[in-house]
């Protein structure tokens, strides 16, 4: 099944109220959303200085985060509604308004030593987000380097089918992760992963090639 794409002019019309909408929710699918943020900031463990690559930064909540550890960030949307808004908070940081599946602008041509991802990766299925991953390591990523995911994640197939059969006709359908088989296709493509399940419907994961 092709699930609806979402092109950035939905989240340009959503970025006035995406902070609300993030701090405000309980239940799916921004349960925990303040924790899983801060899980992932803890699992880049950046150190003052680092360059760290933010892909679909939105308002810039989770670079937020990693900007009052040090580090230096490039944050990366396609909306430049929502980039308006990070920018407000970040006046230090990088940005470019690109598709994350396109190629980037010259200056975000670079390594990183850490490269995150909050609430983004659900759009694509499973096969894309590996080759985006292979793509972060084979291009982007510093040696010893890791990237961190955090986003909308089931433990299982069971676990999402429970959620959606509980919200019913509130449920909408995305490239949800699946923790199982996405740490089978970690497993498979060789990547060491830790995975962390942070509220009934968020998880981080930190990847290393
Ligand atoms: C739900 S918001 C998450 C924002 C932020 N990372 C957070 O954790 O709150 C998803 C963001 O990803 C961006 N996005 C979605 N698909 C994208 C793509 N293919 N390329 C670049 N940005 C994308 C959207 O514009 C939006 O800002």
């Amino acid at each position: 099944m092709t699930l609806n794409e979402f092109p950035p002019d939905e989240f340009d019309a959503w970025a006035e109220s995406y902070d609300e909408s993030v701090r405000t929710g309980c239940g799916f699918p921004f349960d925990g959303y303040e924790d899983v943020l801060q899980t992932a900031a803890c699992l880049a463990d950046v150190a003052p200085g680092d360059a760290v690559l933010d892909l679909g930064a939105g308002t810039g909540n989770l670079a937020v985060l990693l900007a009052a550890q040090g580090a230096r960030l490039w944050c990366l949307d396609f909306s430049a509604e929502m980039l308006a808004k990070a920018r407000e908070k970040l006046p230090e940081a990088n940005f470019a308004r690109s598709d994350l599946r396109a190629g980037w602008p010259p200056a975000f041509q670079r390594r990183y030593t850490a490269i995150v991802s909050g609430y983004t990766f659900h759009h694509f299925p499973l096969e894309e987000k590996v080759a985006q991953i292979r793509r972060l390591f084979e291009q982007h990523l510093q040696p010893g380097g890791r990237l961190v995911i955090a986003d909308i994640t089931f433990p299982d197939a069971a676990a999402q089918e429970a959620c959606a059969h509980q919200l019913g006709s509130e449920w909408e359908p995305e490239y949800y992760w699946l923790a199982d088989e996405a740490l089978r296709a970690f497993k498979e493509a060789g990547w060491q992963a830790e995975y962390t399940q942070v509220s009934p419907c968020a998880a981080v994961f930190k990847i290393t090639p």
